[in-house]
């Protein structure tokens, strides 16, 4: 069953989830862990850069699997999830660049890209802890709503909801691209632990369907029903309050 911590604010979900990472981090230094992108996040990244700054914890022996990344997008590209990644943490802690991963936004054969990527993910003996967020549609990753869902990390288009909701990164909706690179659902619900960030009243909806015990493909967050190890650090505005 999903475990709950309810949060007052977005600051409390950040300083949390900064926590469960940090802890992570002693128990084990050279832990793998799934990192997604987007706005929920961010604060959590704050906090992780400020705790690494100040002494509390290293990356310097942790390596990093992204979720996700735009396709085609190159890692340069001021809205590529490289790029985001870095601003917001790997510029700011001890991590070797050459231990973080996102899969390839240029790669020429797609298939061939996931394939590799699942490889490097199993060859570092899985996630031990992946961080998730959600979308308003309830994608994970952005495994968007669909009838069938695929296992293995893939080239996929990304929903008119999600291209509106991530136009805010943009200049205009039409510079969003319109698909992704997306770890599948086999290394996500490889992970050991996993810990949802849901923050905001638009997030209420997918997150009453994961509370209600659904499993829905329309509405992948829900999946996660099916995992024993999920923590969801939310807000009340995504617990419908
Ligand atoms: C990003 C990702 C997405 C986001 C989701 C929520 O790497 O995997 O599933 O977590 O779109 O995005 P925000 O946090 O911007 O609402």
């Amino acid at each position: 069953m999903v475990k709950v911590w309810v949060c007052e604010n977005y600051a409390e979900v950040s300083r949390r989830a900064a926590d469960v990472v940090a802890a992570q981090l002693s128990r084990k230094s050279d832990s793998v862990l799934g990192f997604a992108t987007g706005s929920t996040p961010e604060g959590m990244y704050a906090e992780l850069a400020r705790d690494c700054r100040e002494g509390r914890i290293s990356f310097s022996h942790a390596c990093t699997f992204n979720l996700d990344e735009y396709y085609p997008i190159s890692p340069e590209a001021p809205c590529s999830y490289r790029r985001y990644m870095e601003e917001n943490l790997f510029s700011l802690i001890d991590i070797d660049p050459a231990n973080t991963h996102l899969p390839d936004g240029l790669a020429e054969d797609p298939a061939a890209e996931g394939k590799h990527y699942d490889a490097m993910i199993e060859a570092a003996g899985g996630i031990d802890l992946q961080v998730l967020g959600v979308g308003q549609n309830g994608h994970i990753g952005f495994n968007e709503p669909d009838d069938v869902l695929i296992l293995g990390t893939h080239c996929t288009k990304l929903t008119h909801s999600t291209i509106a909701a991530n136009s805010r990164f943009f200049a205009s909706e039409d510079e969003v691209p319109k698909q992704a690179m997306t770890m599948g659902l086999g290394p996500i619900f490889g992970a050991e632990q996993i810990i949802l960030l849901a923050t905001g009243a638009e997030k209420a909806e997918p997150i009453s369907h994961l509370l209600a015990g659904e499993l829905r493909t329309d509405f992948p967050v829900t999946l996660l029903n099916l995992h024993n190890n999920v923590l969801l650090i939310a807000d009340r505005a995504a617990m419908g309050e």
